[in-house]
């Protein structure tokens, strides 16, 4: 069996606590907080290590996000997944279990794979900074919204809620759209896939054993998470590429276009299974208690919404003037942590956390925002 990975790294320490230090250094007692140079505030911030102010800044953001991925996966695998010395926790649901595996006989296989992922991203970043003696990230003591209490989850405390999503299904609309690309026309609406989801509160996960009839309300739950999966993933994908053009160290940049495919090949696995779930026999289907609704998209025959175009269609892109190209999209930087934040915040993946968490979930994506490409 394999060894049980440490998911928390040593010497973490509250970030905000560590700046409000620094600002004040040499100000004591003269009630004047001093902003120092941003030169001696990278050598502040990676206490005479390797890393740039903004690599660190860059991949301390990436970790946090890493650690709330594992967070949720975690609830997944718990319930849904495969429960062992890789990914611990939890005692499986048979009833959630099955109708994740209508979808896909390996479902369960790619949840533990996907969380064991996650769980090694978070670790390595955090292992990463702390060997460039730069400040490592820790969400611990946020760690405290309830989670499922269904038959099967270890009833331990959250970072993340998968009980109240509003998921935005129109990523997949974006990626079979040849002709539109967020970064050329952010003003550009992609529709969604599955609009009820955006358009209320679902749970991906039973809240409890109440969930798990009728058969057609647990089947939806499934379907919820099928498709808020690869809505995550899809995340990812933009997200490395997109801040790996201000990474300034060339390992930095390797760390960055590294984990961001990973990303992407989770995005992939699960938008394929996301595509049985609007078609035959999956769909149509109709949570009879509340009208959350999952359309036959097969059935429109429309190439902007077939389900098995799976593969990233041709679009623009850097400009008109070139031709179409099959690419991940978005990938323009400029506030792409910011985004990311408000985008898991819209989900609902936050519901219940502390201003604490939000402040400093903030401020490493906006120290992440501001980093710069150092070299030529
Ligand atoms: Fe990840
Ligand atoms: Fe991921």
């Amino acid at each position: 069996m394999p060894e049980k990975r440490k998911t928390k790294t040593m010497g973490t320490s509250d970030r905000r606590s560590f700046l409000k230090k620094t600002v004040t250094v040499g100000a004591a007692g003269a009630g004047i907080a001093l902003l120092p140079s941003s030169h001696l505030f990278a050598q502040l911030q990676s206490n005479g290590g390797t890393l740039s102010q903004g690599d660190a800044a860059l991949l301390r953001f990436a970790a946090a996000a890493e650690i709330l991925e594992a967070d949720f996966w975690r609830q997944y695998n718990e319930l849904g997944g495969i429960q062992d010395n890789e990914v611990p926790g939890g005692s499986g649901n048979p009833q959630y279990t099955q109708v994740l595996s209508n979808l896909d006989e390996d479902f369960p296989q790619y949840i533990h794979d996907n969380t064991a992922d996650e769980i090694t991203h978070a670790s390595f970043l955090n292992a990463y900074l702390k060997s460039k003696g730069a400040q490592t990230v820790s969400l611990e003591k946020y760690r405290t919204l309830p989670g499922s209490k269904a038959s099967g989850s270890s009833g331990a405390l959250r970072l993340t809620n998968l009980m109240q999503l509003t998921v935005d299904t129109s990523w997949y609309t974006r990626y079979r759209d040849d002709n539109h690309n967020p970064d050329l026309d952010p003003n550009f609406r992609f529709p969604f896939a599955v609009p009820d989801l955006a358009s209320g509160q679902f749970t991906a996960i039973p809240r409890t054993d109440d969930d798990l009839n009728p058969s057609d309300h647990l089947q939806a739950i499934g379907q919820t998470a099928a498709f808020h999966m690869p809505t995550i993933e899809q995340g990812g994908n933009s997200l490395y590429p997109s801040m790996a053009q201000r990474a300034s160290s060339v390992e930095v940049l390797r760390i960055l276009i590294s984990i961001g495919p990973a990303e992407t090949m989770h995005f992939q696995t699960w938008s394929d299974i996301a595509a049985d779930v609007v078609s035959p026999p999956f769909a149509p289907l109709t949570d009879p208690t509340n009208g959350l609704t999952f359309p036959d998209l097969d059935d429109l025959e429309k190439k902007s919404v077939q389900p098995n175009r799976i593969m990233p269609q041709p679009c623009p892109f850097i400009s008109r003037s070139l031709p179409r190209c099959s690419i991940i999209r978005p990938t323009l930087t400029d506030g792409i942590s910011m985004n990311v934040v408000t985008f898991l915040t819209k989900m609902g993946l936050f519901i219940g956390q502390s201003k604490e968490f939000f402040a400093f979930l903030t401020d490493l994506a906006k120290d992440a925002d501001s980093a710069q490409r150092e070299c030529s």
